[in-house]
């Protein structure tokens, strides 16, 4: 099949440079010694996780419950979940999963942890939590002081076992707070098998945090335009783009394609919704729900109606979870058709 055979908006990935993305993030982490486990939540296709896999991924991550079950489903095993799991329910689901795979989660408080120790006590089975430690993203974590404590309830917990540390992102700035937590627990007799970092950008500086023995990343897969605008890759690095018409031309400067905020997600870097490959100094300034409304002022030429362009989203992770299939493509032929299996698994 040729891409112009498929309608649009659909959503192409450019096979050669997703394996160059795979292979060299792979080799980075080889060259320092780190476990990699690619974060799936990006792509949430099991096929391209199996491509990490062979690649030399010692497991891979997922983001939620759901998603961690789409690719057990699929026969991939080790799986970290670095995410709060609350509530009886999500609770016993894990337990369900881990069962049979081994899947790590994370906790940052005492309520987190009991309640997967209850999971896993009602299935006489143990459950490895890790400590998520609080970054300057100030998102979840726990603060530097509950660290021993936390790692303590799960070690006294026969149904639990300490799994290490979890950080997100693992930029340097984080690196004296994982060196305090490292010597806090050392001082409290307590081992810490696992430090594991995540995060594209902070892969780039994983060198300058040796305490970390793993690595979750998952945008590097495809990459999009706001890795682009925070100097991390290069547009020849973004393997994603969306297949796009131009639909309507009303004014000489506004012009209009077939892909809203329903394809190309609502996220914006720099004042725009992506980059439109063969029109650079255009500018998506605004999504309705099935229209880009594009800026053309500052193009040398106009497009017609029912040309095609490729749009470089500006956050991949989430355009994945709006489509039911992405494209694999080597040029104009499209290798592979893949349903989006974790699509909306976001519970
Ligand atoms: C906990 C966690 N680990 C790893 C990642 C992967 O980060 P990135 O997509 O920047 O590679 C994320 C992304 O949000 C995350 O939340």
């Amino acid at each position: 099949m040729n891409i112009h055979d498929l309608e649009t908006p659909s959503v192409l990935i450019d096979l050669d440079r997703m394996e160059r993305n795979i292979a060299r993030m792979q080799e980075r982490c080889n060259s320092l010694g780190l476990a990699f486990r690619p974060h799936t939540k990006t792509h949430k296709i099991p096929d391209i996780a199996r491509m990490q896999l062979d690649a030399g991924a010692v497991g891979i991550a997922c983001q939620k419950v759901t998603e961690a079950e789409v690719f057990t489903a699929a026969g991939i095993n080790d799986i970290q979940i670095p995410y709060n799991i609350v509530g009886p329910q999500k609770a016993a689901r894990l337990a369900d999963l881990a069962l049979y795979n081994r899947i790590t989660v994370s906790a940052d408080n005492t309520a987190v942890i009991a309640g997967l120790a209850e999971a896993a006590r009602a299935n006489e089975m143990t459950i490895r939590v890790m400590v998520d430690l609080a970054t300057d993203i100030q998102r979840t974590g726990a603060p530097i002081e509950e660290v021993v404590e936390l790692a303590k309830k799960i070690d006294a917990d026969e149904n639990l076992h300490f799994a290490g540390l979890m950080v997100y992102p693992s930029n340097p700035v984080v690196r004296p707070v994982i060196q305090e937590a490292l010597a806090r627990l050392g001082e409290a007799g307590i081992g810490v098998d696992s430090v594991s970092g995540g995060g594209s950008g902070a892969a780039l500086h994983a060198h300058e945090v040796p305490e970390l023995t793993e690595l979750r990343v998952g945008t590097y897969v495809f990459n999009d335009w706001s890795s682009v605008g925070k100097g991390w890759v290069t547009p020849d690095d973004c393997a994603m783009t969306i297949m796009a018409t131009i639909i309507s031309h009303p004014t000489p400067d506004r012009v209009i394609l077939d892909s809203g905020s329903k394809t190309l997600a609502a996220d914006r870097w720099d004042n725009a919704h992506g980059c439109i490959v063969e029109y650079p100094e255009a500018r998506i300034y605004q999504l309705s729900e099935e229209h880009a409304h594009c800026d053309f002022s500052a193009c040398e030429t106009r497009p017609d109606i029912g040309e095609c362009v490729h749009v470089i989203p500006v956050h991949t992770c989430v355009v994945s979870n709006l489509h039911d299939h992405l494209y694999g493509v080597r040029g104009e032929t499209v290798e592979a058709v893949w349903p989006v299996a974790a699509r909306g698994r976001v519970w």
